[in-house]
């Protein structure tokens, strides 16, 4: 009887932590240091927690945790997060990227993973990575439809829709994006994406919005957060944002500031690349 009761208790703090382990997910983002911006980010926490996630936070940005840390708020790195969750006994690890194309932050990001398992062999029995937004056609096709049905209800069939992506050109990211602004424009001729910092210019697209004839043009991030490109470089009153700069083409700037990460399609696609993710970092090709 003794030994039953024993067996049964086990069984118990078995499946408790095996709940409690299996459901921990370390979500990574660039980060912010904008007051507000965040928002977005607790957006896709709160859709995890419904999900019956437990979350820890990981900013990739040395810069943006540096920031924080000066204002007295500590988020961790990819490495410390991984320190975290060995210290919560989790054996199966979750982790999701929340990045919109796999370039240069999600490779870092695998490398910041892999450096962490080099150096705590046997840590983890498993290590499943959640990829970015973009990655499958499916994703193009949701991402897009997501966007579309989030548009501000103020906007005429008339009016101009102008996406900032970010861009760079270490990794695949300008790529996707293009992929990206030749998806929006097959959904609607009046949506253009240009990029920030990669090489899909607003130089590009400036002509085509006056060829197209359009007056007003509502701007939008396509990134996680409404951060500091948003309120800058697109919204921004100095010459050069995207606003300034349609403005000086006679266009009338509609700036609607709002993380992807507020949208609810985008939070299922990440959960579903979470809750589908095959890639365990830890398994050696057979
Ligand atoms: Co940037």
């Amino acid at each position: 009887m003794k030994r039953i009761l024993m067996l049964a208790a086990l069984c118990l703090l078995c499946l408790a932590s095996a709940a409690l382990a299996g459901q921990t997910t370390i979500l990574v983002a660039f980060g912010t240091s904008q007051p507000g911006a965040e928002a977005s980010l607790k957006a896709v926490e709160a859709a995890y927690a419904r999900a019956g996630d437990t979350i820890i936070w990981a900013y990739t940005s040395d810069k943006i945790r540096a920031k924080l840390h000066a204002q007295g708020r500590r988020i961790l790195s990819v490495d410390e997060a991984m320190n975290r969750a060995a210290e919560l006994g989790v054996r199966h690890l979750r982790i999701q990227s929340l990045h919109i194309a796999p370039a240069e932050e999600f490779n870092q990001l695998q490398r910041m993973i892999v450096r962490n398992l080099y150096r705590h062999p046997g840590r983890f029995s498993s290590v499943m990575l959640g990829h970015p937004l973009l990655e499958s056609a499916q994703d193009m096709r949701e991402t897009v439809a997501a966007v579309l049905a989030s548009l501000p209800r103020e906007r005429t069939a008339r009016d101009a829709v102008l996406l900032m992506g970010h861009g760079n050109d270490r990794g695949p990211g300008d790529l996707v994006l293009q992929a990206a602004a030749t998806a929006f424009q097959q959904a609607d001729p009046l949506i253009w994406l240009a990029t920030v910092e990669g090489a899909g210019s607003i130089d590009h697209v400036l002509p085509r919005l006056r060829e197209a004839g359009v007056r007003r043009v509502w701007l939008m991030p396509f990134m996680m957060v409404a951060g500091d490109h948003a309120r800058n470089d697109l919204a921004g009153p100095e010459e050069d944002s995207w606003a300034s700069r349609l403005r000086a083409a006679g266009m009338t700037p509609m700036p609607h500031l709002r993380g992807l990460g507020e949208n609810p399609a985008i939070q299922r696609i990440f959960l579903r690349h979470t809750q589908a993710a095959t890639d365990n970092v830890m398994q050696e090709k057979q």
